[in-house]
């Protein structure tokens, strides 16, 4: 049986990647106009910095890990997400000794060993931003605003910006202890899982789906009940800024992200629209992240989304730009001679950035012409060996009907001057 790829993985082939690379494209120019700086990692990392950083007790360290041992028998993983990964950078390459904040950005792979279904995969892609070494709640309101932003120009509608505080560690154990305190007496109505994140992380059962929970979650408290005066001071600033800069948002008291690294704000982009899967993007402040892999106290705040689920928002809305690009023409040529000078022609074009094709299959004159058309190219450039022998070539307009011939020695300058003009 022929081998199939991975579960959960996808190929993305010719006519697909298009849209990536027009997502990408608008990812960079707003990266650009935020002033924000491209990052790359590696791949896979120590386990321990996954463990330390992500949180021993969240789903992707307990479940959903790609760990495996290298021949040095170290353990590695996979990366799950790549805010661990850029705080290890931000340490170990002494960012903290260049002009703060450093603000980066990254697009790439990310593997998670998850059930895979509809906007949910085992390879998925990120774009996310990390910015690292500024308290203030200005940077939190310039952060959601880069991806409000990004969305808007997108064209995407029908949003929901999700803004929550989660506090700091002071006041999260008052909330945890609250928490338990009220869910003690209806723990049995809890699903399997929240039952289990009872002892281990209470928090997260606010977060639940399940109908069930949800009903015992009704009326307990809120971190926004809970929130210290420091917190909750910043948690107001961030919103009035946001406000005031047209970002449309809504508290949302029972929003928990699912990593543990998180401090104060914390915030989802949500599709309905695109399924169950409709969390586009999402991310927060983790204000001690970085002392906890090692590095000096550092705050933090970032974002990651989804691409291939805002692919998904943009393919429902009918926001991807339908044009595809069109070949400028097709080199058309009969005989060996006249196949070798063609090459030759290409090659100078192709050098000077004009894209240009021929045939690779030995096809016939009529065949030549006829798979020019049907790629959409603009021009045929025609070099028979009668051609050839008066030193000619023969551009015909595939759309107009219409040719010339211009002498050889002249044909680049001509063809240039047409690519450049865009006719
Ligand atoms: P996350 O919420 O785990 O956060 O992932 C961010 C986004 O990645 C999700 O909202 C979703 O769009 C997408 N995503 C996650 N898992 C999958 C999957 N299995 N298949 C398809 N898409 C998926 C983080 O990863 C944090 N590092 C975000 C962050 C950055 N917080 C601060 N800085």
């Amino acid at each position: 049986m022929a081998i199939q790829r991975p579960k959960g993985t996808q190929d993305l082939l010719p006519g697909t990647i298009e849209q990536w690379q027009y997502l990408e494209d608008a990812i960079r120019l707003v990266c650009r106009e935020y002033g924000y700086e491209e990052i790359r990692t590696p791949m896979f990392e120590a386990t321990e910095l996954f463990q330390r950083g992500v949180g021993q007790t969240t789903d992707i360290v307990k479940k959903e890990m790609y760990t495996f041992q290298d021949k040095g028998d170290r353990s590695m993983t996979l990366r799950p997400e790549m805010t661990a990964s850029v705080c290890r950078a931000y340490v170990e390459d002494k960012l903290y000794g260049q002009p703060q904040p450093m603000k980066l950005y990254y697009i790439g792979p990310m593997f998670r060993y998850e059930r895979p279904q509809s906007g949910r995969f085992r390879q998925f892609h990120q774009f996310g931003v990390e910015v690292l070494g500024a308290d203030q709640p200005i940077v939190d309101a310039e952060v959601i605003s880069l991806v409000w932003n990004l969305f808007q120009r997108l064209g995407l509608v029908g949003l929901e910006v999700h803004v929550n505080s989660v506090g700091c560690p002071i006041c999260r154990a008052r909330h945890r202890e609250q928490l338990q305190e009220f869910l003690a007496t209806r723990k049995s109505v809890l699903c399997n899982d929240c039952q289990e994140r009872f002892e281990r992380n209470p928090l997260r059962i606010l977060d639940c789906k399940n109908p069930s929970c949800q009903a015992a979650t009704s009326g307990a408290p809120t971190t926004k009940d809970t929130l210290c005066e420091d917190c909750s001071i910043h948690f107001e600033r961030v919103l009035a800024i946001l406000g005031r800069a047209g970002v449309v948002y809504r508290v949302n008291p029972r929003l928990v992200r699912g990593l543990d690294y998180y401090t104060k704000t914390a915030f989802e982009v949500m599709v309905e629209e695109i399924g169950a899967q409709s969390a586009i993007c999402g991310g927060g402040r983790y204000d001690k992240l970085v002392e906890e892999i090692g590095g000096p106290p550092t705050p933090g705040i970032g974002f990651a989304m989804g691409i291939e689920r805002v692919l998904a928002a943009l393919q429902v809305q009918d926001k991807l730009p339908k044009e595809e690009p069109k070949l400028f023409a097709m080199l058309i040529s009969l005989g060996e001679k006249a196949q070798t000078e063609g090459f030759a022609l290409l090659s100078t074009l192709r050098s000077k950035g004009v894209p240009v094709g021929m045939d690779l299959l030995g096809r016939s004159l009529k065949n030549q012409l006829k798979s020019a058309n049907r790629q959409g190219a603009r021009y045929a450039f025609i070099l028979g060996e009668e051609e050839l022998a008066r030193n000619v070539l023969v551009i015909r307009d595939l759309t107009l009907g219409e040719q010339m011939e211009v002498l050889l020695i002249d044909a680049v300058e001509e063809i240039n001057k047409k690519y450049q003009r865009g006719v």
